[in-house]
């Protein structure tokens, strides 16, 4: 889609604090001097095979854009396309009641929502947040010295790659599917607390496309530590194999000329940095000063989190990977 909004003339408008031009999670749009909408929209084709999963992990997707914002989200329009005849209506049960679950979890209203017919089933959701537009999280704040964050680990990429051809365990389908079905919210209200400088959500660019992002829109160079980069069970396993998502060498070309790697890293690693996530962890840029306290109220929160990287001045890319 971006590529078709460049066409197109720049949304400008005095209320309108983030728009689609900033490459950033959610628009953002001023109501008054003391709140803002946050709002987003994401909708696609069945993850896991589950139905009920699969509205949950939709769910905690598109509420995700809102929580890396800072933002609460408040109501939610499902969007639903459905091979109307071709599928047991059950099945439009189960996805509809696993997002209900999981928005009602987050405290979020469904107000309506609208299906059309088509082949393949898709279902996803546009969300309505708030926020204190004073203190709008974007992804264009961070700064050197800034240490970088990440609360889920990766390889949802490989691994749902990998559940398609038979190559996961039972055990690990159920991991990764609850992880993906996971929301952001306790990180998002961290990153609030100990004002997080910048923070975007992990999703199919994968790690180095967002961090990619987020350096860009900042003026910075995020340098990603390799080897304290979280990863899922059999995530390297399944690069060895390539079980590689089509998205995956789109985010390599992409990177081309934006990233350097200051040193040799093992070949299985760097597929997974790649990975394109589903749902994934958010990225953090914290102030040096609170770093350690941020990630000790992770653990006493039970939230997962890992220093992965840091930021420095911009260097001769946006992206270095040691
Ligand atoms: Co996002
Ligand atoms: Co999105």
């Amino acid at each position: 889609m971006a590529d078709a909004l460049r066409e197109l003339p720049q949304a400008v408008h005095p209320s309108l604090l983030i728009g689609y031009n900033q490459a950033d999670d959610a628009g953002v749009y001023r109501i008054n001097e003391n709140t803002a909408l946050v709002q987003t929209v994401d909708f696609f084709p069945p993850i896991v095979d589950d139905p009920f999963y699969f509205g949950q992990i939709a769910a905690a997707n598109a509420l995700s854009d809102i929580y890396a914002m800072g933002g609460t989200p408040l109501t939610a329009l499902n969007i639903l396309c459905f091979p109307k005849g071709k599928m047991d209506a059950g099945v439009l049960t189960d996805v509809l009641r696993g997002a209900a679950e999981k928005l009602e979890e987050a405290g979020v209203v469904v107000v309506g929502g609208h299906s059309v017919k088509d082949n393949e089933i898709k279902y996803g959701v546009a969300a309505t947040g708030i926020i204190d537009p004073n203190k709008i999280i974007s992804n264009a704040g961070a700064r050197p010295g800034d240490k970088i964050f990440l609360t889920k680990p990766l390889g949802t990429g490989l691994i749902t790659t990998g559940i398609k051809n038979q190559k996961v365990s039972d055990t690990l389908e159920l991991i990764v599917t609850r992880q993906m079905a996971e929301l952001n919210r306790v990180a998002s209200e961290m990153m609030i607390k100990y004002e997080a400088h910048a923070a975007t959500d992990i999703t199919g660019y994968g790690l180095l496309g967002h961090s990619y992002e987020m350096a860009a829109a900042s003026g910075v160079t995020i340098r990603i530590f390799s080897e304290k980069v979280p990863l899922l069970d059999q995530a390297l396993e399944l690069a060895e194999a390539n079980m590689i998502p089509g998205g995956a060498l789109d985010n390599r070309e992409f990177l081309n000329g934006r990233l350097k790697f200051e040193n040799k890293i093992e070949e299985n690693l760097e597929k997974v940095l790649f990975d394109p996530q589903t749902s994934g962890g958010l990225l953090i840029a914290i102030d040096p000063s609170r770093a350690d306290a941020f990630l000790a109220e992770a653990k006493s929160l039970d939230q997962d989190c890992w220093l992965v990287g840091e930021v420095v001045a911009r260097a001769e890319c946006e992206i270095l990977v040691r």
